[in-house]
């Protein structure tokens, strides 16, 4: 129930329909109405995250995100790989809207999914994909497994996507960008019980909620100091009250990552 939401791959294709239909107001420079992004922030362009890849059905509909780590590799969330093969995908780099049509695309060679991840507990939820084709981007750095210490509470991560502006809401056209702190892994554990795994996962968001990511915004970055530490997994609904958004804990799994990122 606390839902990595499965309908969502149809449910973007719509969305981006509606969504490159309302560009001009979304792009409007003065509309800065309070919560948003995501839910809850402002908008960005990927020549400011240019590790900010848009993950695509074949027809370039975007349903995740990920992050460039290499030139052709992307890390993402493992349940938005679950169902997908090589042809199913695309990799979209350098394309702040939707609705575009520019930047790099490139198919996918090699969908790796750590073979620890199951949907029962949305644990383990990092995947790496293999690009066909180099994406001639800046690449993000990410943690290694000695970087703890980056999820101490109260940090500030920042969180990108073009998922859905609130928690029912559609698509947003255009790239959004939010900060939210490290939640401590008591008070995570104290929303979610024993669906918080410490050791897989990190909580961020204000206790009053308002700024999160949400649906659409999966398998995208959480950055703290720049470097990519999380990877947006899970919540209970989106910026709810008492409920931070769950992002995979990614030094638990820099290790791995870095076997796909050479191999
Ligand atoms: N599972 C969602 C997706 O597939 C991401 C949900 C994040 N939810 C949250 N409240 N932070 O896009």
């Amino acid at each position: 129930m606390f839902g990595i939401d499965r309908a969502r791959k149809t449910a973007a294709v719509v969305a981006a329909a509606a969504a490159a239909a309302t560009t001009a107001l979304i792009s409007a420079p003065t509309a800065v109405a309070a919560p948003q992004p995501i839910v809850g922030g402002t908008t960005t362009t990927t020549t400011a995250y240019p590790f900010m890849m848009q993950i695509t059905d074949a027809s370039q509909n975007q349903f995740c995100g990920g992050t460039l780590v290499s030139a052709t590799k992307v890390v993402t969330a493992a349940h938005c790989m679950v169902g997908e093969t090589t042809s199913s995908v695309r990799v979209v780099g350098g394309r702040t809207y939707l609705s575009g049509t520019n930047g790099t695309v490139s198919r996918v060679s090699k969908i790796w999914i750590n073979p620890s991840y199951t949907d029962a507990t949305n644990g383990d939820d990092v995947a790496v994909l293999t690009l066909s084709t180099s994406m001639p981007y800046t690449t993000a750095k990410y943690v290694s497994s000695s970087d703890t210490s980056v999820y101490a509470a109260g940090t500030t991560a920042r969180i990108l996507g073009w998922g859905t502006t609130s928690e029912n809401g559609s698509s947003s056209n255009q790239l959004r960008t939010a900060t939210v702190p490290i939640v401590s892994d008591s008070s995570c554990k104290s929303s979610y019980g024993s669906d918080f795994v410490q050791s897989d996962m990190v909580c961020a968001g204000y206790t009053s909620g308002g700024t999160d990511t949400c649906q659409g915004d999966s398998g995208g970055p959480l950055l703290i100091g720049g470097v990519l530490a999380g990877i947006t997994s899970w919540g209970n609904g989106c910026a709810e009250a008492g409920y931070p958004g769950v992002y995979t804990r990614l030094t638990t799994f820099s290790s791995l990552v870095t076997a796909q990122v050479n191999s």
